[in-house]
């Protein structure tokens, strides 16, 4: 019995915003920002909002894994910019598709989002709750973003990916899972929300915008990455020579291209979409995944890990059999 990946979907905003049109709106350039992150260009929403985003990826999912809304029995979405605090973006999409049998929520853990909600899924579903789930990882990270800072507002996109996921006998599928948090250091990302406002208490407006030490964040990336991968393989007694293709967290090309030097291997097993997307937070791996899968880049028994990072802090990996 194992819990596979059956089908894959993504949606992204229709504007595609380039480093130079940055350069004309700002003091920053084409070759500072693709330098120092790969990133060429970004889709920024002109109005999409992260439901619309994750209602799409979620239908095209459904569609490619041959799934109808209602045989669906989890609905997980991870995100960290929903527009509404309530109802969350799970049950916004459960009401749009139709998708009347699932318990839907939400779950927010930055751009560890995506492998966080991957693996509580797999969890349900390996304790027996469910057969059929859909992980969702969607984001309008543009509002969100201090357009007056330039170090971090270049670096983000928004979009969405949608994966649908299968209990069966007879099949390969996830392998295992390694997860972690630091919330010791939370403060080197964050972004504030609401500040407490009552009768009894108003607080000072906390800051509603993305707040980041870059330097730090890479720090983190590169070192815990590779341990999240270490132990994950270690786990299930394999090496990185097993593995085919690396699916990471598409924060910044140097990063990803720090840790393929370390590892000795060729950067063509971690694909990147970093340049056209930007970091689109915990919708990175699951629009990569859709696209490689769409571009039948994957092919059945290939040995994939999965890893990501992000505010919290949060980190982990993930291995599984296509
Ligand atoms: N355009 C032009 N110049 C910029 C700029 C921009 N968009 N943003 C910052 N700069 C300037 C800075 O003001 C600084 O100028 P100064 O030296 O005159 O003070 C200079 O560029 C260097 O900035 P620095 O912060 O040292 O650059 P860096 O090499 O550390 O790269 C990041 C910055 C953000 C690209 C890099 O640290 C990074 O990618 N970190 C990881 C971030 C990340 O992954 N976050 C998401 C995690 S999920």
């Amino acid at each position: 019995m194992a819990v596979k990946v059956i089908g894959t979907g993504s949606a992204l905003p229709e504007k595609i915003v380039t480093n130079d049109d940055l350069a004309m709106i700002m003091d920053t350039s084409d070759e500072w920002i693709k330098e120092r992150t790969g990133i060429s260009k970004r889709r920024l929403s002109t109005g999409e909002t992260v439901a619309d985003l994750a209602t799409a990826a979620c239908e095209r999912a459904l569609e490619k894994a041959g799934k109808t809304a209602e045989e669906v029995e989890l609905l997980i979405v991870a995100t960290c910019t929903p527009e509404q605090l309530l109802p969350c973006v799970a049950c916004q999409i459960q009401d749009r598709i139709a998708a009347k049998n699932a318990v839907a929520f939400d779950l927010n853990a930055a751009c560890g989002g995506f492998l966080f909600a991957l693996n509580t899924a797999y969890a349900y579903m390996s304790a027996g709750f469910y057969k059929t789930a859909v992980v969702v990882g969607a984001e309008v990270l543009s509002k969100i973003m201090d357009w007056e800072d330039r170090s971090t507002c270049v670096l983000f996109g928004d979009g969405a990916g949608a994966v649908v996921l299968e209990k069966r006998e007879g099949i390969d599928g996830i392998l295992g899972f390694v997860q972690q948090s630091d919330g010791a250091k939370g403060h080197v990302l964050s972004c504030g929300s609401r500040a407490v406002n009552n009768p009894y208490c108003k607080q000072e407006p906390l800051y509603p915008y993305v707040i980041m030490d870059g330097r730090e964040v890479f720090q983190f990336a590169v070192r815990q990455v590779p341990a999240c991968i270490n132990q994950v393989l270690e786990n299930l007694d394999m090496t990185i020579e097993d593995v085919d293709l690396f699916l990471l967290h598409q924060a910044n090309a140097r990063i990803i291209e720090t840790i393929a030097r370390r590892y000795k291997l060729p950067i063509d097993k971690f694909p990147m979409n970093i340049s056209e997307y930007g970091n689109m937070s915990s919708a990175c791996i699951p629009v990569l995944m859709d696209q490689l899968n769409r571009e039948g880049e994957l092919k059945e028994g290939m040995k994939l890990v999965l890893s990501g990072f992000g505010a919290g802090l949060t980190f982990g990996a993930c291995t599984m059999i296509w």
